[in-house]
């Protein structure tokens, strides 16, 4: 699936940067091949538009802030959230052409990140329940791979490759046989449950509550269509780890992985440092493996059998399975040759 080949794609929600950044200004992103840029208003509530100005094409992103507006940075024009020019600094206000204006997306702040819909939403943005309980919140990563946005939410239920990619971290490198998840369909996406035995990080990274070198842990991975991952860890300890994970699609053959953590315990428990720290071991592995020698463009009609097969790959054939069914649904199919 080349996913700047599916309209319908463009109508969901994606967490595209964290707010931060739109503090130095106005920033360009790439979503779903589109060039699109963000500001942040006086609300300090995010905005994005088409990353192209209407004048003489050029780039938003070089402009700057000025009020709600963003100003570009070639003749000064400025435009609203909604795209439309209010101001050009060369002549009244009353002479604006009505067709000076820009497309503008729906762009909103949640848990820290500046998230864009190109297109009308087809579901709400997502409620996180951690926030409602308190947990505290750990900003983790923000950085492109070179990689499909199916390949790596494909990953991140696959216990196959445990044995083999994460033997350095987590993975117990003398059991290959993976267990396999329970599956249960829902609206969203699905649900995926296991109970795994998972080898504990070093004396140096205690984050699971626990000193014994292997811990039992029930894994809550529940995937949100189109590329959206939130995995629940519970700990025998009683801590509750829980991630999500956004490969936002920046084109057909790279994402913006990024990704945060709540967790029920403190900083005095446990410092973020340390959890982060962590985390970049184990995701160095993975990224070892998809952003270089996979084939960025996942299959999504599996009868073409373009490739095979094991049991473990239910989670991921259930992905492709929902997602040529979302593009049926809009009348689009899902395999498209890449350039
Ligand atoms: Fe943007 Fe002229 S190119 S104002």
């Amino acid at each position: 699936m080349l996913v700047t080949k599916q309209p319908v794609l463009r109508r969901f929600w994606y967490a595209v940067m964290p707010m931060s950044k739109l503090a130095a200004g106005p920033q360009p992103f790439t979503l779903l091949g589109e060039d699109i840029v963000l500001w942040k208003k006086t609300d300090g509530q995010p905005a994005a538009v088409k990353d192209r100005c209407c004048h003489r094409t050029a780039k938003l992103s070089k402009g700057f802030v000025q009020g709600d507006h963003i100003a570009c940075g070639y003749h000064g024009w400025q435009y609203d959230c909604s795209g439309a020019c209010v101001k050009i600094p060369q002549q009244d206000t009353q002479a604006i052409p009505p067709g000076a204006r820009v497309p503008a997306y729906h762009c909103a702040e949640r848990f820290g990140y500046a998230w864009v819909a190109l297109d009308d939403p087809l579901m709400p943005l997502l409620e996180t329940e951690e926030e409602a309980q308190g947990h505290r919140r750990i900003h983790q990563f923000d950085e492109t791979w070179n990689t499909g946005a199916l390949r790596l939410m494909e990953n991140s239920f696959d216990t196959a490759h445990f044995a083999f990619v994460h033997a350095g971290t987590f993975g117990q490198g003398d059991q290959p046989k993976p267990k396999h998840f329970a599956l249960d369909e829902t609206a969203y996406g699905f649900e995926a449950r296991v109970l795994l035995e998972i080898n504990n990080p070093p004396e140096s990274h205690r984050i699971t509550g626990t000193t014994d070198p292997v811990t039992t842990r029930s894994f809550s991975n529940q995937w949100h269509l189109p590329f959206l991952r939130k995995l629940g860890l519970a700990y025998p300890s009683g801590i509750r780890h829980t991630i999500y994970t956004c490969a936002t699609p920046i084109d057909d053959g790279r994402i913006q992985l990024i990704q945060w953590l709540y967790r029920n315990d403190s900083e005095q428990d446990c410092p973020a440092a340390l959890l982060n720290d962590w985390d970049m071991r184990v995701v160095a592995e993975d990224k070892d493996i998809l952003d270089r020698g996979v084939d960025p463009n996942a299959p999504v009609d599996v009868s073409r059998r373009e490739e095979q097969s094991m049991a473990s790959d239910r989670p991921g054939l259930l992905m492709r399975k929902r997602l040529l069914a979302l593009l049926q649904e809009h009348g689009e199919h899902g395999e498209h040759e890449a350039c």
